[in-house]
C-alpha cells in the first residue's frame, strides 16, 4: 500500500506538535507520531556536571520504541486515525512523525515523503517555553545551560542532510503556517503518489 510520511522538525516550542495536530484535522486518514511520547524515565536521563538532566538530546528518547510505532503503523497503515479515515479509506494514509530530533536520526532518513523544520528566534523560543510547565520542570539557567546550546548543536549536524526540508517560520500564526504547508502537502501528494485531497479543507 501507498503510504505518506511528513517529518516535521524543529526547536523546542516552535510549535511541531500544534502544526501536527492541526494538520490531521484537515488531512484525510492522518495519524500521528509524537517523539514527545517517548522520552526514557527520568531515572534513566544523564546529569551534567551542571547538574542539568540531558533531555535535549538522542540519548533521553527511546527510539527503538518509536520505530516500533512506526513499523507498525507501517504494517497497517491508517487504521489509528479518527473519523476521517472511514470516510476516505481508499485515499494513501498519511503518517505525521513530529519531534524536535527526528533529522538528527539516521534510521529515519529514508523514511520522509516531505519534510519540514520549524525555526522561531532565541528570544521567542525562550519566552514560550517559560510559559510552559515541563515535567521535571526546567530548573532556573535551563534554557541557557541545556536547552538551546544542544539545538544549536543539532542544527549545525544537519548541515550533513542531503534532503530538502522545507523550513517554516515558527513566528507566524497558526492558521498561516497550517494552509502554507496544507498546499504544500497537497501538492507533494499529487506529485509523488498520484493520490488528492482536492475535496477536504
Ligand atoms: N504559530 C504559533 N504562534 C504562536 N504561538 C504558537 C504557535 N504555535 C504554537 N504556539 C504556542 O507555542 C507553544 C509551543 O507549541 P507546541 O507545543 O506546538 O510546540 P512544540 O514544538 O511541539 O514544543 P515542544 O518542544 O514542547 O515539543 C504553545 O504554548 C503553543 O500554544
Ligand atoms: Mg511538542
Amino acid at each position: 500500500m501507498k503510504t505518506f510520511v511528513i517529518g516535521i522538525g524543529g526547536v523546542t516550542n516552535g510549535g511541531k506538535t500544534t502544526l501536527a495536530k492541526n494538520l490531521q484535522k484537515q488531512l484525510p486518514n492522518c495519524s500521528i507520531i509524537s517523539q514527545d511520547d517517548f522520552f526514557k524515565p527520568e531515572s534513566e536521563i544523564d546529569i551534567d556536571e551542571n547538574g542539568f538532566l540531558q533531555y535535549d538530546v538522542l540519548e533521553a528518547l527511546n527510539m527503538e520504541e518509536m520505530m516500533s510505532a512506526i513499523s507498525c503503523w507501517m504494517e497497517n497503515p491508517g487504521h489509528s486515525a479518527g473519523p476521517a479515515a472511514l470516510e476516505s479509506s481508499q485515499r494513501v494514509p498519511i503518517l505525521i512523525i513530529e519531534g524536535f530530533l527526528l533529522f538528527n536520526y539516521k534510521p529515519l532518513d529514508t523514511i520522509w515523503n516531505r519534510s519540514y523544520f520549524l525555526t522561531i528566534p532565541y528570544e521567542e523560543c525562550k519566552r514560550r517555553r517559560s510559559t510552559r510547565v515541563y515535567e521535571p520542570p526546567d530548573p532556573p539557567g535551563y534554557f541557557d545551560g541545556h536547552v538551546w546550546p544542544m539545538y544549536l548543536k543539532h542544527r549545525q549536524e544537519m548541515n550533513t542532510i542531503t534532503w530538502n526540508i522545507v523550513y517554516l517560520d515558527g513566528t507566524r500564526s497558526e492558521e498561516d503556517l497550517l494552509s502554507q504547508v496544507f498546499e504544500d502537502i497537497k501538492q507533494e501528494l499529487e506529485k509523488q503518489t498520484g493520490g488528492c485531497c482536492e475535496h477536504v479543507g
